[in-house]
């Protein structure tokens, strides 16, 4: 098995293959099923400064090549986070850990970063630009490229030796512009995309399946929108992209290193098919040569 390691800004990640923030909560219902510590790394469930409960229920809608979701940030907040979430996930220190996070305000951003600087036991940040399923906030912000510049900027600031991500929305014509502002304001990354804005309807009460009304598709049937999105936003940076979106197969994980991915994350496919990763994983490591031709530069092995 070859080296296949990649460089992210000053983190290098033993390989490009990771979990998708989301999926799996923050890991302990997948860690029995898939052995972590041959990822690339996982990305954590989006936390916020404060606890949330989340979107009323229905929250998942299965489709026939994708799903709906409506979860609405739920999660622990930043103090069960540090406290107990990721004290757990160290217990096994060779799992990379990159926290997703989410914030209303400039000011909540920097509070966040400043509780992680000191921190050990991370990666870096994945910030949420770009939740469909809340009220203004992510997706509002991930909308704006001024403000991902200046997230960006205040994040990173504060976290120079770790490796901050910027994912994107695709809910947008030009991502490449909020890509490029990601790139100005000092990001290492752009992960892309997260989930398109779609509704179902339930024909029997003739209203939508969720209550917010609409919610983020995921899943096979976005894989070429996401190839799509990836290619515009290599087109517009040249620092990593990390490909994300309808990846079900080794093969369409291939194809996001051809769009100009450094990595990809594998997300809804978790669900049915929990050994994709490490599969995927294999293939790229049986024949690293392939991955480095097509990945950006930032993909050479290790001096
Ligand atoms: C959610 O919690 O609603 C999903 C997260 C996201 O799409 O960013």
């Amino acid at each position: 098995m070859g080296d296949i390691s990649i460089q992210i800004g000053p983190v290098r990640f033993k390989n490009p293959v990771f979990i998708a923030s989301g999926i799996c909560g923050y890991a302990e219902e997948y860690s029995p099923l898939v052995n972590l510590s041959r990822l690339g790394g996982v990305v954590t469930k989006t936390i916020t400064m404060l606890p949330r409960a989340g979107n009323l229920p229905p929250r998942i809608h299965e489709m026939p090549h994708g799903m709906l979701n409506s979860i609405g940030l739920e999660n622990v907040g930043l103090d069960r986070y540090v406290n107990e979430k990721l004290p757990q996930l160290n217990q096994r220190p060779d799992v990379g850990v990159m926290v997703s996070v989410a914030a209303e305000t400039e000011d909540e951003f920097i509070k966040l970063a400043e509780r992680f600087a000191p921190m050990d036991g991370y990666a870096g940040l994945e910030l949420n630009l770009s939740c469909p399923n809340v009220k203004g906030e992510a997706l509002d912000q991930g909308r704006n490229p001024q403000l991902v510049e200046k997230i960006s900027r205040i994040v990173k600031e504060r976290i120079p030796k770790k490796s901050l991500w910027i994912k994107v929305t695709p809910n947008i014509t030009d991502v490449g512009t909020v890509a490029r502002a990601a790139e100005q304001g000092g990001a290492d990354a752009i992960a892309a995309v997260n989930t398109l804005v779609g509704i179902d309807f339930d024909l029997e009460t003739g209203k939508p399946v969720f209550a917010r009304g609409s919610a983020g598709y995921s899943g096979p049937a976005i894989l070429p929108i996401a190839l799509q999105k990836v290619w515009e936003c290599a087109k517009a940076v040249s620092i990593p992209i990390v490909g994300i979106g309808g990846i079900a197969t080794i093969d369409d994980a291939r194809k996001f290193f051809l769009a100009g991915a450094t990595a990809i994350q594998v997300g809804t496919s978790l669900y049915n098919d929990p050994g994709l990763p490490e599969r995927i994983v294999d293939a790229l490591a049986e024949n690293p040569e392939w991955m480095r031709a097509r990945a950006r530069a930032s993909a050479s092995p290790a001096a």
